[in-house]
């Protein structure tokens, strides 16, 4: 099955013109973004900056990475730099780290610091958050909690969202030759894709354990519409995150997962390829989009590419090269006055009659968005080294 095939691929002429305005744009807020970080989403596309809380913090450090990377500007080093020492504070303060996002935050930050500039304090940092991480770890059930204490029933559970914290731990193995970090990941993944992906390869967000047997129990919403949908950021997760998991382990039966799951995603966008926020909606519906989805997705493609034969590599390759045209063509920002971020149209976190998330972050930019949308950039650009 080959779909989109009329749709127009993003130029290099307009990729050049996507990464400068990012570049202008960040260069622009940098002075009122270096001490601080953006905050999660903004509000009327507009960015307030925050304390290096939450777990969304390593997206600009990651953003200033890219900067840094597609300009050779030092002022975008120095603050990335700065932001580094931040994140070694945080870590070793254990400030708001009670959950299992340690990737999200120490990979596009730390990692990304250590493997271009060689900062050591982005390493320790970086090695601390895989040690945090792993102590999120039921050996009984195999799997990383994501949130809460982990000794209370409620709380035994994962979510798809985790594969993309599973790289620290495969480059933490890698730097410390040390092959607890690299098993854990494993086993986790072997069990989270076990559980997660449906029989129609549409995902579930969340899924629970037994805390005492580690059986598996039911798979349940949290920022999704409903229980039974497709949540559009936890199906662009799922891709990526299978398609980094490949990469690190090479495991033949993750790439037939990557096709089936990226084939439900492709196969539920509306016209332009962008998602709305829960892949039960379809073109003409009023609800709004996730485009951060689309970045996602579009990464995950790039980076799976990169290990196919040469139809398969040209068609992901492809895929993501229209999605990009599309967010360029319509969600990105384009005038510094309308948004101090990247892209528009992005969902957080909406509230329906049947999820159990707060409301908020609904049609706006978010730090996430903004940072996958130049990493894709980047990866089209040039021949892109992961910071995952
Ligand atoms: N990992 C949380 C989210 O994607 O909103």
């Amino acid at each position: 099955m080959r779909l989109f095939e009329e749709k127009v691929s993003i130029s290099e002429s307009e990729i050049d013109q996507a990464i400068d305005f990012c570049i202008t744009q960040d260069k622009k807020i940098l002075p009122g973004f270096t001490h601080k970080f953006k905050k999660a989403y903004s509000v009327d596309n507009f960015y307030e900056g925050t304390e290096n809380r939450d777990w969304t913090t390593g997206f600009w450090t990651g953003e200033l990475w890219l900067d840094y990377e597609n300009s050779g500007d030092e002022a975008f080093k120095e603050a990335a730099n700065i932001q580094i020492d931040s994140f070694l504070d945080r870590i070793q303060q254990l400030e708001d780290v009670d959950h299992h996002d340690m990737g999200f935050l120490f990979s596009p930050s730390c990692v990304a610091g250590y493997k271009l500039t060689g900062n050591e304090n982005g390493k320790k940092a970086a090695l601390l958050a895989a040690d945090h991480l792993i102590s999120r770890y039921h050996p009984v059930g195999e799997y990383i909690q994501a949130w809460g204490s982990m000794d209370s029933p409620d709380n035994c559970r994962l979510i798809i969202d985790c594969l993309l914290n599973l790289p620290l731990l495969y480059w933490a193995s890698e730097i410390t030759a040390d092959v607890k970090y690299r098993d854990i990941a494993e086993k986790y993944i072997h069990t989270a894709l076990k559980n997660v992906i449906r029989e129609d390869y549409s995902t579930w967000h969340t899924f629970y354990f037994d805390l005492n047997t580690g059986e598996p129990s039911h798979g349940a919403t949290c920022q999704g519409y409903r229980d039974g949908s497709a949540w559009a950021r936890g199906q662009a997760w799922g891709i990526y995150g299978i398609a980094l998991s490949y990469g690190y382990t090479r495991k033949e039966e993750y790439l037939d997962l990557f096709r089936k799951v990226t084939d439900f995603f492709l196969l539920a966008l509306p016209e332009d390829m962008v998602p709305y926020w829960d892949l039960e909606f379809k073109e003409g519906t009023e609800q709004p989009r996730d485009s951060s989805s689309a970045s996602i997705a579009a990464c995950g493609m790039l980076e799976m590419a990169k290990f196919l034969e040469e139809e398969e590599k040209a068609y992901y390759n492809g895929l993501a090269g229209k999605i990009l045209k599309s967010l360029y063509d319509n969600y990105a920002v384009k005038d510094h006055k309308t948004s101090n971020g990247l892209v528009l149209h992005s969902t957080y976190s909406n509230r329906s009659p049947y999820n159990t998330c707060n409301h908020y972050g609904v049609d706006e930019c978010n730090t996430w968005g903004d940072y996958f949308y130049l990493e894709a950039l980047t990866r089209l650009k040039k021949d892109w080294k992961l910071y995952w």
